[in-house]
């Protein structure tokens, strides 16, 4: 294990101060243009906003960048996300007292730790609840006072009302999808602007694989349209596939042949192959979990049919 002195040091020039510093890749044509505009108007309205969308689609992606360009124009504004499951109690939002301190002292202010929530609360900040609804009802209903009135109240110490600037955002997979529970009405009904976000047109999805792609790894126009094409085709096979391929399974593929792309450049392997042949290996390997099959359904068929339908091979 680390020890003591390197783990300090690792950690402080590791240490992301905050998420102006963070290059954020982004693009923004399509659906993120529109998108990022809703939440804007959303923030200038006071109205809480919600991203839906499946698994890979950008919600986070698009809240971080939001929340950077919120730090920049209002210096020190925070951004605090977590990702909720049933697991999650209210205290790993709102914070909690520390055992031996509050021993010692009782429930003092100085024996609590706040949690993300209330923090973003108190400093003006953008809180992100990923996956909002997998949280339990338990812990939903706790979110409804910041979302109504923008105040909390913390056992023992009181309420409080949150800064002026405080953000809430709450992203979510489509209920449909299984795994998800429901989002209850109450907090439902607090969310008033419903971002929807879906996979992006074939334009938009190419510029978002290539800002994704490491410079000296060159794939080519007609290669990246042929690996929009495989990713496309789980997208439309909606009778045996669940979950689709993700834009993450894209940009793994690009990655991959890019790969092989540049090592064949350098000379570095013994014999070359032809594009499909590349394509087809290597959307084996990044498929196998990136698609959801329906109950019943093999992954590697679904695999094997995409690949000859879009590859031929
Ligand atoms: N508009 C975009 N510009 C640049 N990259 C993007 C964009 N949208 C998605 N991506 C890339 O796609 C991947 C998935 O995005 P992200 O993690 O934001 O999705 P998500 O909707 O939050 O997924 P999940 O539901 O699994 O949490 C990331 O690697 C991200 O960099
Ligand atoms: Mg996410």
């Amino acid at each position: 294990m680390i020890n003591k002195e390197r783990f300090e040091q690792l950690f402080s020039q590791h240490l992301i101060k905050d998420i102006s510093e963070e290059d954020i890749k982004i693009v923004l044509s399509g659906q993120y243009g529109k998108a990022l505009e809703l939440l804007r108007d959303a923030e200038a309205t006071g109205l809480f906003p919600a991203l839906v969308g499946p698994p890979g689609v950008g919600k986070t992606i698009l809240c971080r960048y939001f929340a950077s360009l919120r730090v920049k124009e209002k210096k020190n504004k925070s951004f605090y996300w977590m990702t909720l499951d049933e697991s999650i109690k209210p205290s790993h939002f709102i914070g909690s007292f520390d055992p031996a301190i509050t021993l010692k002292k009782g429930f003092v202010l100085e024996a609590f730790n706040p949690g993300p929530l209330l923090s973003a609360m108190l400093e003006g900040g953008t809180f992100l609840a990923n996956e909002i609804n997998r949280a339990t009802e338990y812990s939903q209903n706790t979110l409804l006072e910041p979302l109504e009135e923008a105040s909390i109240g913390i056992p023992h110490l009181g309420r409080i009302k949150a800064d002026d600037d405080f953000f809430f955002i709450s992203a979510m997979n489509p209920e449909e999808l299984s795994g998800t529970h429901r989002l209850s009405e109450a907090l439902k009904d607090r969310i008033k602007v419903w971002i929807k976000l879906t996979y992006p047109d074939k334009t938009t999805e190419l510029d978002i694989i290539r800002i994704n792609l490491p410079e000296y790894f060159i794939v080519e126009e007609s290669e990246l349209e042929l690996i929009y094409s495989i990713i496309d085709e789980t997208r439309r096979n909606k009778i045996d596939i669940e979950i689709p391929a993700s834009i993450r399974a894209g940009i793994a593929i690009a990655k991959m042949l890019g790969r092989r792309r540049f090592l064949e450049k350098e000379g570095k392997l013994k014999e070359g192959q032809s594009v499909y042949e590349y394509l087809s290996e290597i959307s084996k390997y990044v498929l196998l979990g990136s698609i959801k099959p329906k109950p019943g359904i093999r992954v590697e068929s679904i695999i094997e049919n995409v690949i000859h339908k879009t590859l031929g091979a």
